[in-house]
Parts: C-alpha cells; structure tokens; sequence
C-alpha cells in the first residue's frame, strides 16, 4: 500500500520495530537519550557521506529509515556493528544510530523515506 500507518506508544524507548512498506523493510528506532546525544557527537563533516543527525530525523527520539544497505541491497541488523547502530552482514558495512555508514563498502547512509507524524503517538509511513 501507498502509506502504512505505525502507532509509536507500541515502541518501547530503546526498542527496533520493522515494518514493510513498498515491499522494503523500514526501520523505525526508539532511540535513548543517550543515543541521541551519541548521534550528535560525531564530526558529521568527516564522514563518507557527510549529514548531521538533524536532517536524518523530524523529532530526534524517532529514527526512521529503509532498511536496505546502500551497497548491494541486503537487510542490515540491528543493535550491531561497531557504532551501535546496524551491521550489513554481506559484506560488511557498519551504519551509526543515524543510519549512517561509517565503515565497509556501502557508499551512503541509510535512506529516510517519505514521513509524518499527523498526531504525538501516530507515523505515517510514505
Ligand atoms: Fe550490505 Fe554489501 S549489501 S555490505
């Protein structure tokens, strides 16, 4: 279907939720304090494909993106990897708790879709 729509009081601060939308996976990530504090922390300008964390997220505690590694289009996992965000497991790419690539082949960060919150505990994906 063309949008899918996610009630966010289901996702536990801290907690990973896939969904599908478009036939891909998205991503939507609870993120902590902690982890968004983490996500601001980098030198974004030193990375491969170079973004603060604030134009990757509407609202910090929601991090919401296509789970389709920028390399060859494998499903990363969660809670993995060196920077505390996801490990694609096909050949090796690291993305942060943004989403963004910090180590192995993937040229780009995670992608963000197309979203909205119409209301506090609604996402719309698409
Ligand atoms: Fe993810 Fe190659 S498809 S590292």
């Amino acid at each position: 279907q063309a949008k899918v729509e996610i009630a966010l009081g289901s996702i536990p601060e801290g907690k990973n939720v896939i969904i599908k939308w478009r036939g891909k996976p998205v991503f939507i990530r609870h993120r902590t304090a902690d982890e968004i504090k983490e996500a601001n922390e980098i030198d974004w300008k030193t990375l491969r494909d170079p973004q603060p964390d604030e134009d990757r997220v509407q609202k910090p505690e929601w991090l919401v993106m296509l789970g389709v590694c920028t390399h060859l289009g494998c499903v990363p996992i969660g809670e993995a990897g060196d920077f505390g965000g996801w490990f694609c497991p096909c050949h090796g790419s690291h993305y942060d708790i943004s989403g963004r690539i910090r180590k192995g082949p993937a040229p780009l960060n995670l992608e963000v879709p197309a979203y909205q919150f119409p209301d506090d505990d609604t996402l719309v994906i698409g």
